[in-house]
């Protein structure tokens, strides 16, 4: 049986492999497909929750968490790591109906230990001031790389920044581009008032 990130959930998981130079010189400056395929696009949404705050502090990428409700429709996929697709915040957001270029973290954050799995996401824009308690719709689109460990926070930092390359050049294909129109992010959601 297929194995999800959901069903990963609370279990005890293998070490995570630590990041090496080698790794990271193997890294493909795009990923995925000319067209999303399955088991992606995965609709996401839910009210933004706070985190530890380590991303904005310690990592210069904030991020924003969704709520375990918002989770289920990520059982599709069956690894933990990094995703990237489009994030909308309502009313935050200027420019193209807010719906902006976005990276994921799926997974327990092995560099800090998390003993939860967590989805943050960090929407590749600089806002005025941050979100907490609104409403965020997402659309993943594909899956970058496996989440790792790492001896020094600078590694982290330098391969979020490669992600957040490879994420912008992976979506800016028409197969990818056209989910920033999507009814997902037009049509209101009737339990949620927020988006
Ligand atoms: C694009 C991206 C990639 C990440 N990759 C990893 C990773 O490989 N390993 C890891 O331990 N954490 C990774 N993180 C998660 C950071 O550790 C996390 O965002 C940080 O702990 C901040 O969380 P907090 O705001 O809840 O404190 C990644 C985060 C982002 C946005």
């Amino acid at each position: 049986m297929v194995q999800t990130a959901a069903d990963l959930a609370g279990k005890d998981l293998p070490a995570a492999p630590v990041r090496t130079e080698s790794s990271r010189r193997l890294r493909p400056d795009i990923v995925g497909p000319e067209i999303p395929g399955s088991p992606f696009p995965i609709y996401l949404s839910g009210d933004v929750q706070r985190g530890f705050g380590r991303g904005g502090k310690d990592l210069g990428c904030p991020t924003a968490n969704l709520p375990d409700e918002s989770l289920p429709p990520m059982s599709t996929v069956t690894q933990t790591g990094v995703y990237f697709g489009y994030a909308q915040v309502p009313d935050a957001a200027e420019g193209d109906n807010g719906v902006l270029p976005m990276v994921m973290s799926l997974g327990y954050n092995p560099f800090y230990g998390n003993k939860q799995l967590t989805a943050e996401i960090h929407i590749m824009h600089e806002f005025k001031s941050d979100f907490y308690g609104r409403g965020m719709k997402a659309v993943v689109l594909g899956y970058i790389r496996p989440e790792l460990d790492y001896v020094s926070r600078e590694g982290l930092i330098e391969d979020i920044e490669t992600d957040k390359r490879v994420a912008l050049k992976s979506l800016a294909r028409p197969g990818y581009e056209q989910y920033q129109a999507d009814s997902h992010f037009t049509t209101l959601d009737q339990q949620n008032p927020k988006l």
